[in-house]
């Protein structure tokens, strides 16, 4: 027999008998397991589930989502705005929705993604949107990165129709949500983010329960505050070392050596020294995501003149015309 080797995280899948196959992940055996001695065994978690899924906006995150939801076995309506973009799933074995409203009526849990606090509105909103297609029991979770005003308020409508609401906001980028390896940020209904157990395992590689709505969006926030003022700071370090005449690649070398080296780090380095800008996170959302933190300093008095600084150099990147580029694109802001 082939030897399989697997490790923490794999996806696997289980059949039984004559039940449908059932999708899986090897996780770390419970403390009180007796194991066979001397045997090395694996323990499988099975996660799949029987509800309906929705979801709404198939852009970078969107697209890389779904795919692996229909990958571990999830029953799947999408519908975007462009309904174009729906085709590839459809191909894939989704279902597709003519309204946001529809896909909600017709499903159990319905996810959404899409670019920001106004489109987050307008989904939930306007017509023929989710708040039309909400009725008691159904539930609607909002992976959109906005303010916590936007998702309080969007909670609020879902829950005074009898819907439930879950804010979940992902940590990654394009590359991770295809390899479902994003880091979901949640808060809200803390029953319905049991019940996207499932469908959390499918695109992520784990997830936090935050509490209140509103605490997973700050959260997100800051982690973006931080990572948006680093990108600033490694394009000011490469932009600097060309103008003094030092090496851009040796910089690389010596920051990969050291103990800021990361995997982000290198990438975006070798992207900016490759010239290759193609989105992996475009540069207008890591420009509004620093903008919504300051935002959240300013409302309690807290200052960030680090992310101040690093919004500039953004807002000056989209002058430029770098919007629809990766955030690495804020190198082209230091070049004058
Ligand atoms: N990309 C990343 O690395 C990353 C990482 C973490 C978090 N995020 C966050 O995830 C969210 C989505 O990002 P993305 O990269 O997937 O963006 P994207 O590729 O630009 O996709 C945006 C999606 O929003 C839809 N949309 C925009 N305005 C709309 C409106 N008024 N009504 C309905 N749909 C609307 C778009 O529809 P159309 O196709 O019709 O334009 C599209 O499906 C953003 O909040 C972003 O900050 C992104």
């Amino acid at each position: 027999m082939a030897a399989v080797s697997l490790r923490l995280g794999d996806l696997v899948w289980g059949k039984l008998g004559r039940y449908p196959p059932w999708p899986g992940k090897i996780v770390n055996p419970p403390k009180d397991l007796k194991k066979p001695r001397g045997k090395k065994c694996f323990f499988v978690k099975f996660f799949g589930t029987e509800d309906q899924i929705g979801f709404l906006g198939l852009g970078l995150m969107g697209s890389g989502i779904v795919s692996n939801l229909l990958k571990m076995g999830h029953t799947v309506t999408v519908w975007n705005r462009t309904a174009e973009k729906c085709d590839l799933f459809i191909q894939e074995g989704a279902r597709l929705g003519r309204t946001p409203a529809e896909v909600v009526s017709t499903c159990d849990i319905t996810f959404a993604c899409v670019s920001d606090p106004k489109a987050a509105k307008d989904l939930v909103l306007g017509p023929s949107g989710v708040l039309q297609g909400i009725r008691p029991g159904k539930c609607y979770v909002d992976m959109s990165t906005v303010d916590a005003d936007t998702v309080t308020e969007l909670a609020q409508v879902i829950v005074s129709r009898g819907g439930r609401f879950l804010e979940a906001p992902v940590s990654g980028n394009q590359q991770l949500s295809n390899d479902g390896m994003l880091v979901i940020l949640a808060a809200g209904d803390r029953g319905l983010y049991e019940d996207c157990s499932s469908c959390f395992q499918a695109m992520g590689k784990t997830s936090f329960f935050l509490g209140e709505v509103g605490n997973a969006a700050k959260m997100m926030l800051i982690v973006n505050m931080v990572q948006g003022s680093f990108m600033a700071t490694i394009a000011e370090g490469l932009t600097l070392a060309q103008v003094t005449g030092q090496s851009q690649q040796t910089l690389l070398d010596i920051l990969n050596q050291g103990q800021l080296a990361s995997i982000f780090l290198d990438q975006k380095c070798q992207n900016i020294l490759q010239g290759n800008f193609k989105p992996d996170f475009y540069l207008k959302y890591i420009q509004k995501d620093l903008r919504l933190a300051i935002a959240l300093g300013d409302a309690v008095n807290h200052p960030t003149p680090m992310a101040a600084a690093a919004n500039e150099v953004y807002k000056r990147a989209k002058a430029l015309d770098q919007s629809d580029n990766d955030m690495s694109a804020v190198y082209r802001a230091y070049i004058h």
